[in-house]
């Protein structure tokens, strides 16, 4: 396919980590027109979690026979396989934590893992499919690439964070050749990570790879135009996301006021205008509570390709999200009232380790209420919000604020750094029905969602709980129809 030749159509699902949008909902929105976009994040646990339940329909089975390194692949079921699936209280096996050298092991699992996810995605349909990357985790970046392009990815989209150095990566990986990524450490200069294809792989023989396009989230038209210029590589297109969207959002611009529960206020200033966008003479997409037949007709009246909508389809059927937790969703939407005149959403200044605010549905029973996160004892085994500090005698530590207090501070931590932090790496895993079963009891649920919730009601037929893709795109190309 020649990329430059592409036309793009005027949805795009939204990347929804951890495994919300899976294959299956990239696939069920690709084979319907829109464009498909699978999220990376966390793949290397999702796909041995997977491999651990069974994979009772061989899905993951078959789409590990099609990747090139077929040695590998047998590693991987020797290791992670469990055929009939783990007895239900056992705990899954984990991978070891990422760092700046792999380890190696970990960076094939995480190549191989992509390309499942990719791969599965494209089967069926000659759609567009992308995948989305966070910029704020940046260890696996490369090898999760690497795996996508090698299952022919069609986009990458990225956020939470400048992501300056992936078009050149993307050039680089296409070709097989060793890309390097600059890993921000909190205290002192960045370090380098190099990853060499031909390393990590050295039997694979493989010709040049697609080249997919570069689209990065942004939250201001100033850093589009940096990134436009000043980025290692040409880029293709925008998203703009505003503080309405589901997952996290960029904090407001500048010094700002919290609401009385705590939640930034976003102004004037945090407003990103089509006028200024058009003039980067680049293809650009609006995300965050723009999903509405009438938002999207008057965006692309002004000037924009269209948007890119990540909560509508949270909630459809084909998401990965666990069906009982999903259900439940929907009918309380239904039948009851949000639980504080705040409504149903809550963005929390403090819950993500990455710093960014993050968006919470409220539910009684889910980690988003504080007294039922106090109740979890603090571990850190997935590690995927680890970042960077270099200790007072130059070592370069890993830790997360959300990690046992005691470890953080034996980190050079603070107390009030860990103050408000939740694990959301086991809490999303347990959204998608693959939660870990620790010590103390499994990890509860906590589901992100945008403002743009109460718009299910829009969706849902009378008496019904549920809907599919295809509800959500023909509701929002109804009136362009
Ligand atoms: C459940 C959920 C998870 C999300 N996870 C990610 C993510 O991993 N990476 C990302 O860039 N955006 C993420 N988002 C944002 C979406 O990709 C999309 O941009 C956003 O939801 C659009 O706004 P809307 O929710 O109002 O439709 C997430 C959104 C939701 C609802």
């Amino acid at each position: 396919m020649d990329m430059s030749k592409i036309i793009l159509p005027s949805i795009i699902q939204g990347g929804m980590g951890i495994a919300v949008s899976d294959w299956k909902l990239a696939s069920a929105v690709a084979k319907h027109g829109q464009i498909g976009v699978i999220s990376g994040t966390g793949l290397n646990s999702v796909l041995i979690r997977r491999l651990a339940l069974g994979d009772p329909d061989m899905i993951v089975r078959q789409a590990l026979s099609h990747f090139p390194e077929p040695t590998l692949i047998q590693n991987i079921l020797n290791e992670y396989f469990i055929p009939g699936g783990k007895a239900p209280h056992e705990p899954f096996k984990r991978t070891p934590h990422y760092n700046l050298k792999g380890p190696l092991s970990l960076w094939q699992l995480t190549v191989a893992a992509n390309f499942v996810e990719v791969w599965l995605a494209k089967q069926g349909h000659s759609g567009l499919i992308g995948i989305n990357l966070l910029e704020k985790i940046q260890l696996p970046t490369l090898p999760s690439l690497y795996g996508a392009l090698l299952a022919g990815v069609d986009l990458v989209i990225m956020g939470a964070g400048i992501p300056r150095e992936i078009p050149k990566a993307l050039d680089l990986l296409s070709l097989h050749q060793t890309a390097t990524l600059k890993i921000d450490v909190d205290n002192s200069d960045p370090e380098n990570l190099e990853f060499d294809p031909k390393a990590v792989f050295p039997n694979l023989v493989q010709s040049t790879l697609k080249r997919p396009l570069f689209f990065p989230i942004i939250s201001s038209s100033a850093l589009a135009l940096n990134l436009k210029r000043k980025a290692t590589g040409p880029i293709q297109g925008f998203i703009v996301e505003g503080p309405k969207a589901g997952g996290h959002n960029a904090p407001p611009r500048g010094k700002y006021p919290f609401n009385e529960i705590g939640e930034p206020i976003y102004g004037p200033r945090d407003l990103v205008l089509p006028e200024d966008m058009k003039e980067l003479e680049l293809p650009f997409y609006y995300a965050g509570s723009v999903a509405t037949p009438e938002q999207l007709t008057e965006l692309i009246n002004l000037g924009a390709q269209g948007i890119q909508v990540g909560t509508l389809f949270a909630f459809a059927q084909e998401s990965g999200i666990e069906q009982s937790i999903k259900h439940q969703a929907l009918y309380d939407l239904v039948h009851k009232s949000p639980p504080d005149s705040y409504g149903w959403i809550y963005t929390d200044a403090l819950s993500s380790p990455t710093g960014f605010p993050f968006k919470a549905l409220k539910r009684p029973d889910s980690l988003s209420e504080k007294q039922n996160y106090l109740k979890r004892t603090r571990i850190c085994d997935l590690g995927y919000l680890r970042h960077l500090h270099k200790s007072v005698d130059g070592k370069i530590l890993y830790r997360c604020p959300a990690e046992p207090v005691e470890d953080f501070q034996k980190k050079e931590g603070t107390l009030e750094q860990t103050e408000g932090k939740k694990c959301l790496c086991n809490a999303l895993m347990a959204d998608v029905g693959l939660g870990q079963n620790q010590k103390w009891g499994s990890e509860g649920y906590l589901l992100t969602a945008g403002d743009d919730f109460n718009q299910i009601q829009r969706i849902l037929k009378n008496g019904q709980y549920s809907y599919y893709a295809k509800d959500v795109i023909d509701y929002l190309l109804g009136a362009r129809s």
